[in-house]
């Protein structure tokens, strides 16, 4: 009798063994498909490049003559227009501020030999649905083979949800959820009857976990990750490229509330050098952060469970935004 019981609990052991084993695996299996996916792709079309023709390896021949951008007079936008320019791109570009289009326009052709077009939208305009009938009464009878979904904003430093004021909140959600919904759903059919064309939507790294001072902001990315996802799973069977572009901190004006973000460093590139990293990963991955560096941040903050990260980055946002308020108050003194 002792004996047959000293089986069966050796027997329990060794499944439980097996099933801890098992599911090890499939962790491990997981982690390593989800940060390995990326670079594995690319490196399969960087392979497939070789034998194939000019009218793949040309981005203009494969998706179309023309690039639109939005929010690009600064920051990734304005770079991520440059770089598409650089390959052969004629650009509309897109963004609030007349005066910095027309300078970000002057900017452009002063080095390379294409046309651009400034249309002025701002996104968080009142009028609402109306304005993206006007832009894209702008873009008729242009080939569209690019449209970079990049406009964004965030409030002024990391702050609680009920202390930022709530015309910031409403203006988010408009310019980051509203904007790359709209701009899709207008796209998507011409691009479609185009027979070809592919759309970036820029999230964000930071949507990997809840984040306290930064809310909204995050939830918005989250949004275009889901979005863009599904819309990857919805046009499958044709020939569009539906991209998501969720870089880590690159050193722009958005995060001029962080100092150590805005000194640069290993982690944090400058826009030329991130943008150019970006634009080569077009029409080779589905989804990528951009940048090699960021794609290890990634892996490595993956690591962790969800709630610790969320627990992280209120500690981290806390003290950025107590670092950014007391250099406001030292300014004001
Ligand atoms: N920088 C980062 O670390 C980082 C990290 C992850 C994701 N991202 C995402 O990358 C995208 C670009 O960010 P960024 O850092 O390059 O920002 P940025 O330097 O602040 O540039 C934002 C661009 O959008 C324009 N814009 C802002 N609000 C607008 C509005 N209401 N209507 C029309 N245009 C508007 C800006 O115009 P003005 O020139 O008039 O301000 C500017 O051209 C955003 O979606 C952001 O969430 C950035």
């Amino acid at each position: 009798m002792y004996t047959l019981a000293v089986g069966l609990l050796a027997n329990i052991y060794l499944l439980a063994l097996y099933a801890l084993a098992l599911l090890g695996l499939l962790v491990v299996f997981n982690y390593l498909y989800e940060n390995l996916r990326s670079p594995l792709l690319i490196l399969k079309e960087l392979t497939l490049a070789v034998f194939r023709g000019d009218e793949y390896r040309s981005l203009v021949k494969r998706f179309g003559k023309w690039a639109v951008v939005t929010g690009s007079t600064d920051g990734i936008g304005k770079h991520y227009a440059l770089e598409l320019a650089k390959r052969g791109f004629n650009v509309v570009l897109v963004a609030r501020n007349l005066c910095k289009l027309e300078q970000t326009a002057a900017e452009i052709t002063s080095v390379h030999n294409i046309e651009v077009k400034c249309i002025q939208t701002d996104f968080s305009d009142k009028r609402g649905k109306v304005i993206y009938e006007e832009l894209f009464a702008k873009l008729e009878g242009l080939e569209i083979g690019v449209l970079v979904n990049n406009v964004g904003m965030m409030s002024e430093y990391p702050e609680k949800v009920h202390s930022i004021p709530e015309e910031v909140l409403w203006n988010m959600v408009h310019v980051n959820v509203a904007s790359v919904t709209m701009m899709c759903r207008k796209m998507i059919p011409i691009m479609l009857k185009q027979g070809k064309g592919a759309i970036v939507n820029v999230g964000s790294s930071t949507d990997t976990q809840p984040t306290a001072n930064g809310a909204v902001y995050v939830a918005s990315k989250k949004y275009i990750r889901y979005l863009t996802n599904a819309l990857q799973l919805e046009l499958s069977s044709t020939n569009l490229t539906i991209q998501l572009l969720s870089p880590f901190f690159v050193v722009t004006k958005m995060n001029n509330y962080s100092r150590t973000v805005m000194d640069g460093g290993f982690f944090f590139p400058n826009v030329e050098k991130y943008t150019a990293f970006a634009v080569n990963m077009l029409g080779k991955t589905p989804e990528t952060t951009g940048y090699w560096k960021h794609g290890i941040q990634v892996a490595f903050v993956g690591l962790l469970p969800l709630r610790l990260r969320a627990i992280f980055t209120r500690m981290i946002s806390t003290d950025i935004k107590n670092d950014y308020l007391q250099r406001q108050k030292k300014r004001q003194l």
